[in-house]
């Protein structure tokens, strides 16, 4: 691989990738990041990349959904190799308005899938990243594997569901290579504080109330972002084509726990000035219309085939993850005023 568009790569997981490709693992081709920068992305968090590997990477604002625009940039880069981030990725935000998930998540893979398709002589590899969401829900005991069902819920896995059937059936179709991996719930450095741990680390952080829907009994299985990361590559260089990838981080939770889990981390690190506790701050709201009871990921195929398994424990991660937020006041302070937006005007004008 020699040129790999990576879409998406100025949000979360895209620009964690960026930073462990180009910092830390043996690629040595060229980067095409191409992101739109909706409200989630943030050049700002590739900004020391653009300097360290001038040579290494290009950042190309464009929209996926716009296709003969996406098919001049697979030609004009030349193309081998894809790694697609690109979505709305927000599950309150598909349930208020699910517009813009059918379009960037359906129409935009679509778009990509087709300009691959018009270079299938140049292409080594399609990685789709998907969701364990397109799965369901869980109830108490069992684990989604690769054979589970498809039975998405919400707009927002509905469209990712839809997105990884189009890229299997470009494979069965035109003989595309890919990979899918459906990943669990990540967390860690650069994540948009409208998610779970953001949004609580920073709320607790300012001593403000802290949201939990419903009863705080959902499960989720909390994935370390350079777990993640690891993942991906590993899967990208040696998964086999045409398969598809569960990712998880063997760490199961019920969002009060996880919450608790914060509150007392922070507490032991830095007490509120009134000395109150910040468990007290937990508030429980109206629940998330059609919320996913529990999600857990069976990982043993990548396991036993690419010898993956995640190094992060969830406390260590958290940890980390607290620390990332409390060192970077002003790259919090620019996301969440949307001040980062008009550093993206006078940086790419
Ligand atoms: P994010 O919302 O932080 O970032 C999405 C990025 O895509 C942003 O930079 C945004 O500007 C860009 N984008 C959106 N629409 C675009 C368009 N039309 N054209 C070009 N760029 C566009 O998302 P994330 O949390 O980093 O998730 C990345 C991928 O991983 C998504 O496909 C998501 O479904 C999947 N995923 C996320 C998680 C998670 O826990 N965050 C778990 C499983 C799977
Ligand atoms: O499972 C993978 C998915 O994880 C990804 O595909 C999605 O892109 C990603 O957003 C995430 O979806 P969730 O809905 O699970 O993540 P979120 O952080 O929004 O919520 C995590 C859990 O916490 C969920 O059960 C809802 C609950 N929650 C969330 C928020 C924002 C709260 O209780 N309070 C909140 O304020």
């Amino acid at each position: 691989m020699k040129n790999m568009l990576v879409t998406g790569g100025c949000g979360f997981i895209g620009a964690n990738f960026i930073r462990y490709l180009l910092n830390e693992s043996d690629y040595a081709g060229r980067i095409i990041n191409v992101d739109n920068l909706t409200y989630a992305g943030n050049p700002e968090n590739l900004a020391d990349i653009e300097i360290d590997y001038p040579d290494q990477y290009i950042f190309i604002q464009a929209d996926i959904c716009d296709g003969t625009r996406m098919a001049k940039i697979f030609a004009d880069y030349q193309i081998d190799s894809v790694c697609h981030f690109a979505a709305e990725s927000h599950v309150d935000r598909s349930i208020v308005k699910p517009d813009a998930f059918i379009q960037t998540n359906i129409v935009g893979t679509f778009n990509l899938l087709e300009s691959a398709r018009s270079r299938l002589d140049h292409l080594i590899r399609f990685h789709h990243i998907s969701t364990d969401e397109v799965y369901g829900s869980l109830g108490s005991e069992g684990y989604f594997t690769e054979k589970t069902p498809y039975k998405p819920n919400s707009p927002y896995s509905a469209s990712k569901a839809a997105s990884d059937h189009l890229v299997r059936a470009y494979h069965k179709t035109y003989d595309l290579p890919m990979t899918i991996s459906n990943c669990s719930n990540n967390y860690g450095p650069y994540q948009f504080p409208e998610k779970l741990v953001p949004l609580i680390i920073l709320n607790a952080l300012e001593g403000k109330s802290l949201p939990v829907y419903g009863d705080g009994g959902n499960v989720r299985d909390w994935l370390y972002v350079r777990d993640h990361c690891t993942a991906i590559w590993k899967i990208m260089k040696q998964g086999k084509n045409g398969e598809i990838y569960n990712i998880g981080g063997n760490s199961e939770m019920k969002n009060i726990k996880l919450v608790e889990m914060i509150c007392d981390i922070l507490d032991e690190m830095k007490r509120l000035t009134n000395n109150r506790s910040r468990r007290d701050l937990i508030d429980f709201v109206k629940d998330r219309p059609g919320h996913d009871r529990r999600y857990a990921i069976d990982f043993g195929k990548l396991s036993r085939e690419l010898g993956w398994f995640p190094e992060a424990s969830l406390e260590i991660g958290i940890r980390d993850t607290i620390k990332w937020y409390i060192k970077n006041q002003k790259w919090v302070g620019r996301v969440k005023s949307g001040e980062y937006q008009t550093w993206i005007k006078t940086h790419y004008s």
